[in-house]
């Protein structure tokens, strides 16, 4: 079934493989080397930057070329099992590696080292360190101790450990667009979620030391920035100095007023917890993007209660008639779940009701996968077949292929504001970018000279499920 397939490799794995170089070239001054992959979602991709800059401050310089690293980082993710097998499979092809090159090191950080802490070192005999998303600053001391044949493990996690003071060295960067982490962690406790054990207590970033960040990235020349946390809507930050608390509206605010040409973007956000302050916010600046990634995970209110997402099918369908109301242009994704425990042919027929009235331009779209310890894995019995699971997701995969092509066919003959962010993947003679409303779109350089990084008014006048095609105006 090459849908599904290609579904999965849409969220997990859209990053595997990828290993990071630095954004700018480095004199090669460096002694030792690093490479890193990233699995799973967009705050691991965040995080290796961070854990990038914890080492070129140990001397280590980044490469991109495996074969020659003293040190390989896998940063991984546990929220689905299939993640979890992708990061093993990889480990077995550093095998041959490492009997070349036995002074190298293989680190494994992120949600599986903390989900499988010390475990990890008895099964997979390759591995010499094991981080924790909480404990990256320990990864010097434990390098070194590797390096004198000490296996070690920092699984700890904090309750306020945000990394604030830490610049992340941009990795893999096209220069124009950046991931600014705002917070870390979750409490929601959805029952089918690992998060909440692998990452810990949700805790917020100094505000400042974003607004910073953010303003440092558009001086360099960066035009977008999309901040990040689990559940970024409940980002709160007390600013005793000040005496002001800073809600994520305001955030928001802060950083769209650094200048009107740094675009932003956050993710994600939990049904629950949007406000109308931030709907507000939203549309009162051009430069905050008119797209909100809304997790539904089922369209059922009696899952949905199971699932512990707090939210019943009424109260979402009221959210997105909300955002519709304040934004009519705003588009909208989700992230949905088939074949919860229990879940029968009426509850997925709402989920793709929901789905429908909702109008996604985009989702990502998963199948149940039990993980250990969760809410879920201890209360209910992962019941429905694999087959089941499938099918299920494979009719909400077409359902939204076709609602997408819809959607993008709605664009044609309308005009939009793009940032570009390079050539695109075809061809060196067309520019890609993105709307504000996060459609890519493809189209051809004039005569006008142009460069990434700049903004342009683009007429669609072609589309595909995933593109839109146009000619600047
Ligand atoms: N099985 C399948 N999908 C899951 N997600 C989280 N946990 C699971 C699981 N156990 C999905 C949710 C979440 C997204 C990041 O991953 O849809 O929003
Ligand atoms: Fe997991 Fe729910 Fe937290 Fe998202 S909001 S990370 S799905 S517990």
């Amino acid at each position: 079934m090459k849908t599904l397939e290609l579904q999965e490799k849409t969220h997990d794995e859209a990053r595997q493989g990828e290993a990071f170089a630095p954004f700018a070239e480095e004199p090669n001054v460096f002694k030792k080397k690093f490479y890193i992959e990233s699995y799973g979602c967009a705050m691991n991709f965040s995080d290796s930057e961070i854990v990038a800059s914890l080492l070129y401050n140990e001397g280590f310089g980044a490469t991109q070329n495996v074969e020659e690293a003293d040190l390989i980082l896998l940063n991984t993710c546990s929220i689905r099992e299939k993640a979890e097998l992708t990061v093993r499979k990889r480990l077995t092809e550093f095998r041959k590696l490492k009997l070349v090159r036995r002074s190298m090191l293989v680190g494994m950080l992120g949600c599986m080292a903390e989900r499988l802490k010390g475990k990890l070192l008895e099964e997979e005999k390759l591995v010499d360190l094991v981080v924790g998303p909480d404990a990256y600053r320990s990864l010097p001391q434990l390098i070194k101790e590797a390096e004198t044949g000490q296996k070690g493990v920092n699984v700890l996690l904090s309750r306020d450990e945000t990394y604030a003071d830490i610049s992340p060295v941009r990795l893999n960067s096209n220069g124009i667009t950046a991931f600014v982490s705002i917070m870390r962690g979750c409490n929601n406790m959805c029952s089918f979620c690992v998060v909440p054990f692998t990452r810990g207590r949700e805790r917020s970033r100094d505000a400042d030391s974003i607004v910073n960040e953010c303003r440092d990235l558009f001086t360099q020349g960066f035009r977008e920035v999309t901040l990040l946390g689990q559940n970024v809507d409940s980002y709160y930050w007390m600013d005793e100095q000040k005496d002001l608390t800073i809600t994520f509206a305001k955030l928001l605010e802060m950083v769209a007023s650094i200048d009107p040409l740094l675009r932003v973007r956050f993710s994600t956000s939990h049904p629950k917890d949007i406000t109308d302050e931030v709907l507000f916010t939203m549309a009162k600046y051009n430069n905050i993007c008119k797209y909100i990634h809304l997790p539904v995970q089922s369209g059922s209110t009696r899952v949905l209660q199971l699932m512990n997402r707090t939210y019943t099918r009424e109260w979402y369908m009221a959210k997105v008639d909300r955002i519709k109301e304040i934004m009519p242009d705003c588009s909208i994704s989700a992230d949905i779940i088939a074949g919860f425990c229990t879940e029968t042919e009426e509850d997925h027929q709402d989920t793709l009701s929901i789905m429908e009235y909702s109008k996604y331009d985009m989702s990502y779209m998963f199948f149940y996968s039990e993980r250990p310890g969760t809410l879920a894995a201890r209360r209910f019995t992962d019941d429905v077949p694999l087959d089941v699971k499938k099918r299920r997701l494979d009719e909400i995969v077409k359902l939204q292929n076709r609602m997408s092509q819809q959607s993008n066919l709605l664009d044609i003959g309308k005009t939009f504001e793009v940032l570009i962010e390079g050539n695109s993947k075809k061809s060196d003679s067309d520019w890609a970018g993105r709307t504000s409303q996060n459609k890519v779109l493809v189209f051809p350089k004039n005569i006008t000279p142009l460069a990434k990084g700049d903004y342009v008014h683009v007429k669609v006048t072609a589309a595909t499920g995933a593109t839109l095609i146009g000619e600047i105006v």
